[in-house]
């Protein structure tokens, strides 16, 4: 089987035991993130991952699904510019209250609903990260990492402490970059929050 190949689309065609190998594997399941997403959103993807399993091993979180989460993300991503009805369909279909929620969320909140429908991918504490990515409305540990390490990853080029305080204390990172992501949507983007829950 070569497994470069595999995309989201195809993944349901593959054999039941093929689609739990590269699930339980990081290193196969790059592939149809990679098949996903522009290279510069997948070497972001990867830095997210690491970033989150470093994080991870301060906190006691099980390193391999920070990375997985960081890994999957933004799987949805693309279609913000490709499809974004796509997007508009997921949450229609599943989650419609978003709709009235900030646009540039629309990829996080989405991803958890099509990884399960694309993949059979359930592992709730992931999928719970994934969809608080941009908006983190969820104060589980593995919610708080993910915000982080997007937020912070070495390849977006930001220098100042926040990673150093995030080793030590999740909630009190999330809190510092909470207020400027919600200054930025309340003063830049004119939009609004709405409550978050998966
Ligand atoms: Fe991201």
């Amino acid at each position: 089987m070569n497994y470069e190949d595999v995309t989201f689309d195809c993944f349901m065609s593959l054999e039941s035991k093929e689609r739990k190998k590269i699930l339980n594997d990081p290193e196969l399941l790059k592939h149809p993130v990679k098949n996903n997403l522009k290279q510069s959103r997948y070497d972001h993807s990867l830095s997210v991952a690491e970033t989150a399993r470093d994080l991870a091993l301060f906190h006691h979180v099980d390193p391999e699904k920070a990375y997985i989460a960081g890994l999957l993300h933004d799987v949805c991503k693309g279609f913000e510019k490709s499809d974004p009805a796509l997007l508009e369909d997921y949450l229609n279909f599943y989650d419609p209250d978003k709709l009235n929620g900030l646009t540039g969320a629309y990829h996080a909140w989405a991803a958890p609903y099509y990884l399960k429908e694309k993949t059979g991918f359930h592992d709730k504490d992931i999928l719970n990260a994934i969809y608080n990515h941009t908006i983190c409305r969820s104060k589980d540990r593995l919610s708080l990492i993910l915000y982080i390490a997007d937020k912070r990853e070495p390849l977006r080029g930001i220098i100042d402490d926040i990673i150093k305080i995030a080793r030590k204390d999740l909630y009190r990172a999330y809190k510092i970059l909470g207020w400027d992501v919600e200054r930025y949507i309340k003063e830049v983007k004119n939009e609004r929050f709405i409550e978050n829950r998966l």
